[in-house]
C-alpha cells in the first residue's frame, strides 16, 4: 500500500485529513550477525519496503492506533490512554507503536496522544526488521509533529527501549539504526558501541552484480528464548574474559583468548563467531572502500559457517538457500538477521541470477520446503516524511 491509500485510509477511519505521513524501510544485513549487542560492528542497508503511517496529534491522553495489514476481528481501531501504557502487557502488533510512545514519553517527551493509521510491506517475521519500521516510522512520526527535536540516532535508541522493555524482546540497536539512518545507495557501517557511523557507497548495478533476499518463509521470533540465550552466552564470555563487551577482544587477541577460555566450549564458539565477525564487517568496509566488491563474497560465506557452526542459529532451509546458490555460481551466500529462520542473501553476477533462483526454488520444492520468496535488494533510502 502506497503513501496515497495510507492517508486516504486516515480520512475514512478519522474522519479529517492527517497532518502528515512518514515511511520507514525494513533492512538486510550485510555482515555483522549478533555483534549489535556486543558494542560491535554492523553493516545493514535499507529495504525498498517500507511501513507507512499517516498520524495527526491528539491533546487528550488517547492514542488510537489502526493498521490496514490486520484483517478479520483483530483490524479495529485499538483505543489506548496514554497513562495506562505499561510493558510487556500488550502482545499485539499494537505494543510496537504504543511502546515508542511509552518510551517517548517515559524520556520525558511531552507527547499528548495521537491517531495513527500504518500499512507495511515489509514482510514480517521474515528477519527483515518489520518491527523496527513500525518503531521508526511512529518515532519519527511524533518527532515531526510534537517537535521534539530528537536526532535519528536517540530515535532509534528510543525504538530500542521500547522493542527491549515494552515489547519484550532482547534485541540490540541495529535494525531500528538502519531503519532510521541508512541512505539511498549506501550500506550503513555502524559502530553500536557510540552509533558512529559512516555510509558506505553499495551500488551493485552499476558493477553487474546483484543482491537477492531469500525469504525461506520458516518464522523465527525473537522473544523466544534462543536469541537471548545467545545474549546472555555472550555476555558470560565477555565477563569471563574481564571485557565490557566481546568487542573489546581484538582479533589479534582471539587465539590467547579461547586460550584462557579452556575447555569451555560454548564461550569459545559464541567468542569466535563474535570477535572474528567484527573482523568481517571490518574486511568487507576495506573491500568495499578499496572497489573491491567481488571480494566481499569468501567474507560472507566465512560469516555463513560462523554462524552455523559456532554461534548455531542457522537452520536447515537458510543452509540450502545457500549451499545452492554457492554451488549454481553466486559470489556469496547468508543468512541475514536474527536466525532461526527468515532470509538469506545471495551476492551474484546479474547475469546468473535466474539461475541461481530457479536452482534454490528447486532445491525447496524437492525437500518439500514451502516456496522461498526471491527479490532483488536495492539500498533504498531510510526513514522520512512523505508528505
Ligand atoms: C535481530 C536483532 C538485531 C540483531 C540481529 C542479529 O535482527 O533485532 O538487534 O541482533 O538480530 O544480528
Amino acid at each position: 500500500m502506497g503513501a496515497v491509500q495510507v492517508r486516504d485510509g486516515f480520512v475514512e477511519l478519522y474522519g479529517t485529513a492527517p497532518e502528515g505521513v512518514w515511511s520507514a524501510p525494513g533492512r538486510v544485513n550485510l555482515i555483522g550477525e549478533h555483534t549489535d549487542y556486543n558494542d560491535g560492528f554492523v553493516m545493514p542497508f535499507a529495504l525498498p519496503h517500507t511501513a507507512i503511517a499517516a498520524v495527526s496529534r491528539r491533546t487528550d491522553g488517547v492514542l488510537r492506533l489502526h493498521s490496514a495489514d490486520i484483517e478479520g476481528d483483530a483490524g479495529g481501531v485499538v483505543e489506548l490512554r496514554l497513562d495506562d501504557l505499561a510493558p510487556e502487557a500488550d502482545h499485539n502488533w499494537t505494543a510496537y507503536p504504543a511502546g515508542v510512545v511509552w518510551a517517548l514519553r517515559e524520556a520525558g517527551h511531552a507527547v499528548t496522544g495521537a491517531d495513527v493509521h500504518l500499512s507495511s510491506t515489509v514482510p514480517s517475521g521474515a528477519g527483515l526488521s518489520s518491527s523496527a519500521a513500525l518503531e521508526v516510522v511512529v518515532a519519527l512520526a511524533l518527532n515531526d509533529l510534537f517537535e521534539l527535536g530528537l536526532q535519528r540516532w536517540q530515535l532509534a535508541r528510543l525504538c530500542q527501549r521500547a522493542e527491549n522493555v515494552y515489547v519484550g524482546a532482547p534485541t540490540g540497536i541495529m535494525d531500528q539504526t538502519a531503519s532510521a539512518c541508512c541512505e539511498e545507495g549506501h550500506a550503513l557501517f555502524l559502530d553500536t558501541r557510540d552509533l558512529s557511523q559512516k555510509q558506505i557507497p553499495f551500488d551493485l548495478a552499476a558493477e553487474g552484480m546483484r543482491l537477492l533476499v531469500v525469504d525461506t518463509r520458516v518464522k523465527h521470533a525473537h522473544s523466544d528464548g534462543e536469541y537471548g540465550k545467545r545474549r546472555a552466552g555472550c555476555e558470560r564470555g565477555a565477563a569471563l574474559l574481564g571485557v565490557d563487551a566481546l568487542r573489546d577482544v581484538p582479533y589479534t587477541e582471539l587465539d590467547a583468548a579461547l586460550e584462557r577460555l579452556g575447555d569451555d566450549e560454548e564461550a569459545v564458539r559464541l567468542v569466535r563467531h563474535i570477535v572474528t565477525e567484527d573482523e568481517r564487517v571490518e574486511k568487507v568496509v576495506a573491500l568495499l572502500e578499496a572497489g573491491e566488491t567481488r571480494a566481499i563474497g569468501p567474507v560472507l560465506i566465512a560469516g555463513h559457517a560462523s554462524l552455523r557452526d559456532d554461534f548455531r542459529i542457522s537452520c536447515p532451509e537458510l543452509d540450502l538457500v545457500v549451499d545452492t546458490a554457492l554451488a549454481s555460481g553466486a559470489l556469496g551466500a547468508r543468512m541475514t538477521g536474527g536466525g532461526f529462520g527468515g532470509s538469506a542473501i545471495v551476492l551474484a553476477e546479474a547475469a546468473d541470477v535466474d539461475t541461481i533462483t530457479k536452482a534454490v526454488e528447486e532445491a525447496f520444492a524437492s525437500s518439500g520446503y514451502a516456496a522461498p520468496r526471491v527479490f532483488e535488494a536495492v539500498p533504498s533510502a531510510g526513514a522520512r516524511r512523505l508528505s
